[in-house]
């Protein structure tokens, strides 16, 4: 027998926040499976969502996230016995299947491994995808606990497979339960052994000048450019920086053009520069027509590599940036920030981007963006104040010629 239920996050300020804007609030998924005689067996509680890419049918890629699983239910779930190993089987949504099988040792048990499938032929959930059918992916685990401890796990982990990127966090677990008794005595993953050793130290000790972020260099500014039949079709020069948080932590990435990759798409109306490097598993910028005469930068995904070899990716199509009318380039020398979500930004140095009409392999006549028209606003403040000044000269002179003419009369 499963047993389950959707728990609203702890914290209802939270909850009611997400309430208030919309959103789709995040659930814990909560079960237990129970033997025969009703002892519970498997115990399991945490939260998670999927970000997916695919390949659309205009070679161009999305990405999906997934992140409801009000539908969940668990059938398949089961304790184990002699000849099966546990595992917990969760369907949710548009055929999303979710599963994780566990086995035995002596003194421990282990995460075998986690499979995902999802049915790329559901148009609502994946439109325009190219390959269209069940696609699993499965990841090998191979985590080890001591039997009778409950697994925890609050931090974020995160697995990255085949253009799927599963987020974990709050994560509890226990299998092969004994005598029907959930286990009171955790068994804390690295990370969060590592959290609640660090906390304690930063929260008394006075701030650490290592927190500081180091300031780096401006990044190099890089060329780069798409093909089609018809010779060059996006043209973008930029020096690029990543920031982003993850785990609290601060990192910076300079794009180095001298070792990064770039590839891209040209269509009617939307074109794709995908960058990646040794550090960067990709960089999409995504770029659209709006009203039949405008381009912008409409989206931007991207996935870097964290020192642990797993992957941090983040996307948004939902960008308005480097708005200017077709036919044009869009120029920025300032320094720009794109902010991609809370956690990432890119901050981008003499930008100039034409993603659409390019004649020749030549920008055409550039709209340059906001921050650089004080350049153009302090020539002119400075001719206004010379203009200015020259009148008041002008008049003083007038005036001092008339004082001068009524000198010579009374002379
Ligand atoms: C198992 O699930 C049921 C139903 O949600 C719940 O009442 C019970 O407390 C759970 N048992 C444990 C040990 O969590
Ligand atoms: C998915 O989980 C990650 C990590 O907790 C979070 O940053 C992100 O906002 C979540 N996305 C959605 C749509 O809930
Ligand atoms: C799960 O099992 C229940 C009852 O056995 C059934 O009504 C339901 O359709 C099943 N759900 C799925 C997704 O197979
Ligand atoms: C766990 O499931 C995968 C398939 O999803 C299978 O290949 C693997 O052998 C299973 N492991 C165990 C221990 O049953
Ligand atoms: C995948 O989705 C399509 C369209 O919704 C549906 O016809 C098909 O039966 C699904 N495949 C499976 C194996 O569920
Ligand atoms: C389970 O019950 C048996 C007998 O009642 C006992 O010997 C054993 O220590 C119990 N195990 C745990 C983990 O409580
Ligand atoms: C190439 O240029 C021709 C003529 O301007 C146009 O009809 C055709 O659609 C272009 N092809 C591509 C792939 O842009
Ligand atoms: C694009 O085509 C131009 C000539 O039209 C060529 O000089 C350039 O190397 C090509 N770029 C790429 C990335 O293939
Ligand atoms: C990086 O992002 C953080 C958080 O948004 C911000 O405080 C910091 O100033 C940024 N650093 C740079 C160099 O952009
Ligand atoms: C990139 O290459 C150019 C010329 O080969 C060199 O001057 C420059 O220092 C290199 N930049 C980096 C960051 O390696
Ligand atoms: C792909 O093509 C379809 C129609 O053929 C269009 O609706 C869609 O916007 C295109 N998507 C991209 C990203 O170009
Ligand atoms: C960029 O990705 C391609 C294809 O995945 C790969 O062959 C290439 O080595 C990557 N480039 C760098 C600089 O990592």
């Amino acid at each position: 027998m499963v047993c389950f239920r959707l728990s609203p996050v702890p914290g209802t300020g939270l909850v009611l926040l997400c309430l208030v804007l919309g959103a789709v609030s995040s659930y814990a998924l909560e079960f237990n499976v129970t033997d025969s005689e009703k002892a519970v067996c498997l115990f399991a509680k945490w939260q998670m969502n999927f970000t997916i890419r695919y390949e659309t049918t205009n070679k161009t890629y999305k990405t999906v996230t997934i992140s409801d699983f009000s539908t969940a239910s668990y059938n398949g779930s089961v304790c184990g016995d002699d000849q099966n190993n546990p595992k917990i089987v969760v369907q949710f949504g548009s055929g999303f299947s979710w599963t994780v099988n566990f086995t035995k040792e002596e003194s421990t048990y282990s995460i075998d491994s986690i499979s995902f499938s999802y049915n790329t032929s559901d148009k609502a959930t994946f439109p325009d995808a190219k390959d269209k059918g069940i696609l699993t992916v499965r990841d090998a685990v191979g985590f080890r606990i001591p039997l009778n401890d409950m697994f925890r796990c609050n931090s974020l982990s995160t697995l990255e497979n085949s253009g799927v990127v599963q987020y974990y966090w709050d994560v509890h677990v226990q299998a092969f339960v004994q005598n029907g008794t959930v286990s009171t005595k955790e068994y804390l993953c690295e990370k969060d052994k590592t959290s609640t050793t660090v906390v304690p130290i930063t929260s008394t000790a006075a701030p650490s000048p290592t927190t500081a972020p180091t300031p780096k260099e401006k990044p190099e500014v890089g060329s780069y450019s798409v093909n089609n039949s018809n010779g060059t079709c996006l043209l973008a020069t930029m020096g690029l920086q990543l920031n982003f948080t993850h785990n609290k932590v601060v990192s910076i990435i300079n794009i180095n053009p001298n070792t990064t990759d770039f590839t891209g798409s040209c269509q009617p109306r939307s074109a794709l520069l995908s960058l990646n490097s040794s550090n960067v598993k990709y960089l999409d910028f995504v770029f659209a027509v709006k009203n039949e005469n405008r381009f912008y930068l409409k989206e931007v995904n991207v996935s870097v590599y964290l020192v642990n070899g797993s992957v941090f990716s983040i996307a948004n199509n939902n960008l308005s940036y480097w708005d200017a009318p077709l036919g044009s380039s869009y120029m920025c020398n300032k320094e720009q920030t794109i902010s991609v979500s809370g956690a990432f930004q890119i901050n981008t140095f003499d930008l100039r981007v034409q993603p659409f009409n390019v004649m020749e392999g030549k920008y055409s006549t550039a709209q340059e963006c906001s921050l650089d028209d004080d350049t153009i606003l302090i020539p002119i403040i400075v001719g206004a104040g010379l203009s200015g000044l020259i009148i008041v000269i002008v008049i003083a002179y007038l005036i001092g010629r008339r004082k001068s003419y009524a000198g010579y009369q009374t002379l």
